[in-house]
């Protein structure tokens, strides 16, 4: 995919009504800190125009990313983030959770998973949501650079297991750092989007 435009386009609060952008869109979801917005940057090839940060938390808001001025790329808050108050957490979750329902244009949902670790319960319960509710459901393990290259298979079983996915389903391994699975990532991108 040769990126000409990449523009953040759209932010969406909790108090801001969705868009209808009237393009495809993916959106990425995940744990907070398991790298969306890194991976959202390098299928952008930029450094640094999703914020990213070290600490949880960093994505507070619904981020539309254009692409090419023809599809958009969707970075959601994460879950799981401990140091929010219990009725903020709601907050954002009943914030994705209305995007995931009411988006007329989103194509399918990339759920990112941190593959030295075993999916959490959050982590099913957002593979079942977006089973639930026709989406594909692709599956990105992130920080493969964090691994030896003995560990990788282990662990893509221990995430396939740990999500019971379907057999057939696919879990492309990525890394930020050497951007290994990008090319695969947008395939799969390009093929939900067009037509
Ligand atoms: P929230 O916005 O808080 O939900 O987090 P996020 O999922 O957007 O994570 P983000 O992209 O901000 O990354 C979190 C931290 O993990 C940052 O310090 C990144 O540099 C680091 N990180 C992300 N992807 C990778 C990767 O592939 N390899 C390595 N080594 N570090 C990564
Ligand atoms: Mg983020």
């Amino acid at each position: 995919m040769v990126i000409k435009q990449a523009e953040l386009d759209i932010v969406c609060g909790i108090t801001s009504k969705l868009p209808d952008t009237g393009m495809p869109e993916v959106a990425f979801a995940g744990k907070s800190n398991v790298g969306k917005s890194s991976l959202i940057n390098g299928l952008m090839n930029r450094k640094s125009l999703a914020r990213t940060s070290g600490q949880p938390g960093k994505t507070q808001t619904i981020n539309f990313y254009k692409i090419n001025g023809e599809r958009y790329l969707v970075d959601l808050p994460g879950y799981g983030y401990a140091r929010v108050s219990q009725a903020e957490k709601e907050k954002w979750g009943k914030m994705i959770e209305k995007y995931l329902h009411t988006s007329k244009n989103l194509k399918a949902v990339f759920l990112l998973i941190d593959i030295r670790h075993e999916p959490s319960a959050n982590d099913c319960q957002m593979y079942e949501w977006i089973l639930h509710n026709g989406y594909e459901p692709i599956i990105i393990a992130t920080k493969l650079d964090k691994l030896k290259r003995s560990q990788i298979q282990k662990h893509l079983k221990m995430i396939k297991e740990g999500l019971q996915l379907k057999k057939g389903s696919t879990v492309i391994p990525f890394s930020a750092e050497t951007k290994q699975g990008r090319d695969e990532i947008w395939e799969v991108i390009e093929s939900l989007t067009d037509g």
